[in-house]
């Protein structure tokens, strides 16, 4: 796998849920290279989405990574579902988790891929003593709960600190962000170093066709005067 291409990860949370087999089918078939799953549990966040059993459905339509966003206030206790119903790999919040290390090394026990995340009010810095123990860092780009929020553009300077850091640590670690990354802010989170795109309302809510939507995501990052497709 190679960590200097952009990948993008669309996110179900904007999906049309009548029809999510078929909507995940066109995102994998238009070149999407993981499924973001956005859980909520109500008390983290103030939302309510969706637990294992969708998890489950997916598995048995999509080949692709499921990459399972937990904005819940125990994840240690869902770690097990969510494993049997078919994830691929955990992003868990460093906010409100007083026993992150262990969380994470319970994810990987269990065999799966381990990535922390970090809520736009969160220094960069609270990564130091985690990054030689992850396989990806996200930075939200909005507060989570939500889709559809505009993108918050005092975290850019975090995304570059953040690469800086991953650069400096020497890992293989992926930098994703999440929250309102179109075809106008794909550009610049590319540009402070991001590698992985989680993308909910650009590529399943502005009512056009999923590939459709997803070529114009990838077409934003080769515009002229923009980073091109890699990153260092
Ligand atoms: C927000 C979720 C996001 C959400 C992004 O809390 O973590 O993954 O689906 O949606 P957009 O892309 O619409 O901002
Ligand atoms: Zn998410």
């Amino acid at each position: 796998m190679d960590h200097g291409i952009v990948k993008l990860a669309p996110s179900i949370l904007s999906a049309d849920f009548a029809c999510l087999g078929k909507q995940v089918s066109e995102a994998e078939q238009a070149g999407a290279d993981r499924i973001h799953v956005d859980v909520m549990d109500g008390h983290f966040v103030p939302n309510l989405s969706m637990g294992a059993p969708i998890v489950q459905s997916l598995r048995r339509v999509t080949r692709l990574p499921l990459e399972i966003h937990l904005m819940i206030s125990d994840p240690d206790f869902f770690l097990d579902e969510f494993v049997e119903a078919g994830s691929d790999s955990f992003l868990v919040h460093w906010e409100g988790n007083a026993n992150l290390h262990r969380t994470v090394q319970r994810i990987k026990t269990l065999g799966k891929r381990a990535g922390v995340v970090i809520n736009p009010a969160t220094p960069a810095a609270v990564l130091e003593e985690l990054l030689s123990d992850v396989d990806q860092v996200l930075v939200m780009t909005v507060n989570p709960g939500f889709g559809h929020q505009p993108f918050i553009h005092s975290t850019l300077p975090k995304i570059r600190r953040v690469r800086q850091m991953i650069v400096e640590s020497e890992r293989r670690c992926d930098l994703e962000v999440d929250g309102g990354i179109d075809a106008r802010t794909a550009p610049l989170v590319v540009d402070a170093g991001a590698n992985v795109l989680v993308a909910g309302t650009a590529v399943f809510g502005e009512g056009e066709a999923v590939a459709a939507a997803m070529d114009r995501l990838r077409a934003s990052l080769k515009q002229p005067g923009t980073q091109s497709q890699h990153v260092a």
